[in-house]
């Protein structure tokens, strides 16, 4: 109910220009958020590196229907991979297709998309495309696989909570896609997506132990201990490497479990997003957790 309301609030601009009137907010922004430049988000990838922990860039950025608007998220990423080079930073990017003009038209998108994964393949650097509402999966994983029959740096994001998916997986594997694994974040209806949790979860578990079977590197993002148990248990019992698959979880939680599995000797991977537009992306973790609703109105309440 609490996760509905606020994913349905992630799209309404009034609630936004409610929330950016408290003088408080960029403070809890950034417990999600690592700035609004670029160099912030360097800054803290820097941090993260320090600890042996890698990193993607994400410059926030979604449903973008002007094609002068995606050229310059186009603009961005490039600077990023330039920035990634610079600094020395041990970080891929990751890009959301309606930034790059899913939502203008496929062929624009592709062209967009194409002109980064080209720019990173210069540095030899990896762009992931992030998975979003199911309106868009067809459409993203289409111009993901005319990428990928072009190049090998270029990998995808698949969500558990989908039907669809494990078949997704199976094609997906067959081009020898590079998967990253997460459970949803987007409100979706019954006609496509596992309503329950425990339902989302075995769907997790059974797409872990398909990606970690396939021989192939693949990534599995979560902050549930539950399915990071389970991947190591699946890992240990088949002999699987600690070396052949990362785990990835998001900028600012469960830092304790990032570096812990870090000293383990297990592969970590952080998800660090940055930019103006950083609304629907704080609402999505909003709603994820009821217990950051409270956090945000304590700090918005003590001005
Ligand atoms: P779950 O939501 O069951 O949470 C398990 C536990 O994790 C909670 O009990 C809590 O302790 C902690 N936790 C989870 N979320 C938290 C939060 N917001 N604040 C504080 N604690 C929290 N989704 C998508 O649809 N498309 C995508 O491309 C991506 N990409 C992506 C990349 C990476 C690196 C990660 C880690 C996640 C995504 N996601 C995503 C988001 C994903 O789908 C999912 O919404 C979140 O990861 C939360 O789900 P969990 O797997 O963490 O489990």
């Amino acid at each position: 109910m609490i996760k509905s309301a606020f994913l349905y609030l992630s799209k309404s601009e009034g609630f936004k220009s409610f929330l950016t009137r408290f003088q408080s907010f960029n403070n809890v922004t950034r417990r999600f958020v690592a700035g609004e430049n670029l160099q912030d988000a360097v800054e803290a990838i820097r941090q993260l590196n320090r600890k042996n922990i890698s990193a993607s860039f994400d410059h926030l950025g979604e449903s973008i229907t002007s094609e002068a608007e995606t050229r310059n998220e186009v603009n961005e990423y490039v600077r990023v991979l330039d920035s990634i080079e610079e600094n020395k930073l041990n970080s891929n990017v990751s890009v959301k297709l309606t930034q790059l003009g899913l939502d203008v038209g496929q062929d624009v998108c592709y062209a967009n998309t194409r002109k980064i994964v080209e720019a990173a393949l210069r540095y030899n650097n990896f762009v992931r495309i992030d998975m979003e509402d199911s309106t868009k999966t067809d459409g993203t994983l289409e111009v993901f696989r005319r990428l990928r029959s072009e190049f090998d740096n270029v990998g995808i994001v698949v969500q558990a909570y989908l039907y669809r998916t494990e078949k997704d997986v199976e094609d997906l594997l067959k081009i020898g896609a590079k998967i990253r694994l997460c459970k949803g974040a987007y409100k979706e209806p019954a006609s496509v997506a596992f309503s329950e949790k425990r339902d989302v979860d075995a769907n997790f578990i059974k797409l872990t132990r398909l990606l970690l079977t396939s021989g192939m590197y693949h990534a599995i993002a979560t902050h549930d201990e539950r399915m990071i148990t389970a991947a190591r248990d699946f890992a240990g019992e088949k002999s699987i490497s600690q070396d052949s698959f990362e785990f990835q979880m998001l900028y600012g939680i469960r830092r304790d479990l990032q570096e812990a599995l870090e000293q383990q000797g297990y592969r970590m991977r952080v998800y660090v997003p940055y930019g103006r537009y950083w609304y629907p992306y704080f609402m999505r973790r909003l709603a994820e957790r009821p217990a950051n609703v409270w956090f945000v109105l304590r700090n918005v309440l003590r001005g």
